[in-house]
């Protein structure tokens, strides 16, 4: 297996931060990774296990080991009545995924077109976009355990998936190298067009009864109008959650501000859009340095624009973050890993 010193991952991360670590490999087999892991020189360094690199944000030099998960693999191994179970690589870039379902006609995963990294992060963050989360359509998640040193598969109950979070972000985090996914896609085609963004778009190109593909293009018009494409203008998606607040906090906020986007999620709690708190406070379109700001389209987004480094990114989500507790009595939670 072939390891590199002093490895540049400007490349690897969708924020674009020039950053190394020093030793990386990638891996695309089992036995490669029980290789590393214990290999003599590397065993007991810090590891990063790294998929497509777009929900980071590379504070310094890593370091460790980074291991780039490069299990590959699209494979439908079993069908029953009603669903098409398909095992996919870690390391498959999630969209290719996404057009591989359309192109074969199965469902459950066009809404989530066009979101940035690769399938083994989806269930760590349980990825979602207009009004579908990939816990949906999970049926279990394979993994090495690092500490267990055996693979390990969890079904889709036990993942404690939730808003953006998992037990792999929780309890098993560090410790558990995803490989592969077990997707369960339903042969009932049941589409989710009530979301507002999704149902304007297909009326707008008058498209009355739309196919798998017809949703998967409206997500990625949306999408593409909406969020800077990372291959173009570095970034990572959402950089904070959502708030979840309780009714009370969000009963103050609408007296003093009546148009406030709100959504009831259950247990007297709301969730509230970050990127209407964030656009509220005045940052939507900042730029600082010409460097780096706050998405124009998008308020949610911290962009790269050119040379930042990510202690001025983290510098300006910590202020962010500060100014919105003061003006609204509400704390963001950053979605995006700060290594
Ligand atoms: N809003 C603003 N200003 C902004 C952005 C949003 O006022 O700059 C308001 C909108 O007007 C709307 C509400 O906030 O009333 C919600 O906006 P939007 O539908 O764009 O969704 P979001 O809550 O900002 C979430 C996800 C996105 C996902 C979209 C669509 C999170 C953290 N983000 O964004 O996911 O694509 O919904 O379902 O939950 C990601 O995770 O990287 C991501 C892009």
């Amino acid at each position: 297996m072939q390891v590199y010193d002093n490895y540049d991952l400007s490349e690897l991360n969708s924020f674009g931060i020039a950053a190394s670590c020093k030793h990386y490999c990638s891996v695309s087999s089992e036995e490669g990774l029980k290789e590393i892991l214990n290999h003599p020189s590397y065993k007991n360094l810090s590891i990063l296990p790294l998929g497509g690199g777009s929900n980071i944000l590379l504070t310094k030099d890593f370091n460790g080991l980074v291991i780039k998960m490069d299990f590959g693999g699209i494979e439908k191994f079993m069908e029953d009545g009603d669903f098409y179970y398909v095992k996919v690589g870690a390391g498959i870039n999630w969209h290719q995924f996404v057009l591989h379902c359309i192109d074969q006609n199965w469902s459950g995963v066009e809404n989530l077109s066009l979101i940035p990294g690769n399938v083994g992060a989806a269930p760590m963050q349980n990825i979602g976009a207009y009004g579908v989360e990939v816990k949906d359509v999970i049926e279990s998640v394979h993994f090495y355990d690092k500490e267990k040193q055996s693979n390990r598969v969890l079904k889709a109950p036990e993942c404690e998936f939730g808003y953006r979070t998992s037990i792999f972000k929780t309890s098993l985090k560090g410790k558990v190298f995803i490989t592969h996914v077990i997707f369960r896609l339903p042969k009932k085609i049941e589409l989710k067009i009530s979301y507002g963004a999704i149902s304007q778009e297909l009326a707008d190109n008058n498209i009355v009864q739309p196919t798998i593909r017809d949703v998967s293009n409206a997500v990625i018009a949306i999408r593409s109008s909406k969020l800077p494409d990372p291959t173009k203008i570095g970034n990572a998606g959402s950089f904070f959650k959502n708030p979840v607040v309780s009714s009370q906090v969000a009963r103050d906020l609408l007296k003093t501000y009546p148009d406030a986007p709100h959504y009831e999620v259950g247990n007297d709690q709301v969730k509230i859009p970050a990127g209407w708190l964030i656009e509220k406070a005045g940052w939507k379109g900042k730029t600082f340095d010409e460097s780096f700001g706050i998405h124009k389209n998008q308020a949610l987004v911290l962009v790269n624009y050119q040379n930042a480094t990510g202690l001025q990114i983290y510098d300006l989500s910590q202020n962010i973050l500060e100014d919105i507790e003061r003006r609204f009595g509400i704390l963001l939670e950053r979605e995006v890993n700060i290594i």
